[in-house]
């Protein structure tokens, strides 16, 4: 239940028992109080989680920056930087690059702790899944670290640094699915926007099918999205660019890069079609497939432009990370409330 449609309930019950007023001016009584309690802890665990999402974002693209600098041994030693907390007597761009990358990191596994504890502490007024998947992405993180302390240790070993990449996004898509599945998504929104279509597309069931198709469409996009870009790390990784145009080496690595940008594009192209004809898409959805299409768009111009000039301006290499991993992100936001509209429209087709 959302906070509107409980509100939206309250109000609507006369109050005889005792009625302390919500920070709403809203008359509230004693029975429900619990109740609100439990979306207040709720709204605070999501905006935790959002707010982990929207760092680990950032220190993604700190993380490539720090690859396209060649700043991934400018702290040689790990835990510490040059033995130390803060090296201050060694600090220049790259040593700041790879120490602010692993004092953000550190900062992000704090962050994560604290919403497994919080999660578990109470679970009583939480939905039942979610402090298993808080701990999972705790576990997620603990092997970043670990991920983390091999790059360097094993002098930026290309296997390693991708399945950095790979576990970063694990991570991020983790925190949306659980952002994203705890967010509002009324049905009252649908029921209204169902008033302007017409009565073959209000049909339960028809809604139904076409939201589970969009789910399935996101699923498969947002896996071969996730999959292009761990073979655009391996690229990166490998420096395969550099190694294809100079020596003529690595080339199959780069091209599959290249040859991964279709099945990723058509799969992606396909949920921004289908959601495009689908009439009566809950308006949140037609605006992420709308995002989801400039994005794939926005991509595959910095990808060219990466290409063409051979990596020599970084900020467009990092923007090609960053935005590769917000189109997976919100692939995987899509699919959760396509999926979210699914059940909705389930449970339209039982209570008819
Ligand atoms: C929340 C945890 C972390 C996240 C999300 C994260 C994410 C990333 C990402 C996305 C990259 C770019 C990889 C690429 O371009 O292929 C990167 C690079 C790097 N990360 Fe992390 N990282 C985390 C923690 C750590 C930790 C704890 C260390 C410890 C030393 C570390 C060390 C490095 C190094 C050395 C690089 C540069 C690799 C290179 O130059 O090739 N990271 N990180
Ligand atoms: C769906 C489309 C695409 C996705 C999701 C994607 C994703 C990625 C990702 C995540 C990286 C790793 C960046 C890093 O390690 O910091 C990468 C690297 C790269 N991508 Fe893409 N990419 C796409 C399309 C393209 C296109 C169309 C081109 C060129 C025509 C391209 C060229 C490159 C190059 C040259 C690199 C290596 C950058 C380096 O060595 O630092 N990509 N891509």
């Amino acid at each position: 239940m959302t906070r509107s449609t409980f509100q939206s309930k309250v109000s609507n019950i006369n109050q005889e028992t005792i009625a302390p007023i919500n920070a709403n001016g809203l008359k509230v009584p004693l029975v429900f109080v619990d109740q609100l309690d439990q979306l207040d802890q709720l709204d605070r665990v999501r905006g935790l989680v959002w707010k982990i999402a929207i760092a680990t974002l950032l220190l993604m693209a700190v993380g490539s920056a720090t690859r396209v600098m060649n700043a991934g041994l400018a702290c040689p030693d790990w835990p510490l930087c040059y033995g130390q907390l803060v090296p201050t007597r060694q600090m220049n761009l790259q040593v700041f690059l790879e120490w602010f990358h692993r004092l953000d990191a550190a900062l992000i596994g704090l962050s994560t702790l604290t919403l497994v504890i919080i999660t578990w502490w109470q679970r009583s007024g939480l939905p039942r899944w979610l402090p298993w998947a808080a701990t999972f992405s705790l576990g997620l993180i603990f092997c970043q670290g670990i991920l983390g302390g091999l790059t360097v240790t094993e002098l930026l070993r290309f296997d390693i640094v991708t399945a950095h990449l790979g576990t970063a996004l694990l991570f991020l898509i983790t925190l949306l699915a659980i952002g994203t599945a705890l967010m509002p998504f009324p049905p009252s929104q649908r029921t209204i926007f169902r008033e302007s279509v017409t009565e073959h597309s209000r049909n339960p069931v028809t809604e139904r099918s076409r939201s589970s198709k969009l789910a399935r469409l996101g699923l498969t996009a947002a896996i071969l999205v996730y999959l292009q870009s761990i073979l655009g790390g391996l690229v990166g990784s490998r420096w395969a660019l550099h190694q294809c145009f100079g020596s003529g080496e690595l080339c199959a690595v780069m091209n599959s890069h290249l040859w991964g940008v279709i099945p990723a594009s058509l799969a992606t192209l396909s949920v921004v079609f289908v959601a495009w004809r689908t009439p009566g898409l809950h308006p949140l959805l037609r605006r992420l497939s709308n995002l989801i299409g400039c994005l794939l768009l926005g991509q595959i111009v910095l990808g060219y432009a990466t290409f063409k000039l051979h990596l020599q301006v970084e900020s467009l290499t990092v923007a090609h990370h960053t935005l590769g991993a917000s189109l997976v992100g919100t692939l995987v936001v899509f699919t959760v409330l396509a999926w979210r509209d699914t059940v909705n429209s389930g449970q339209l087709v039982v209570n008819r």
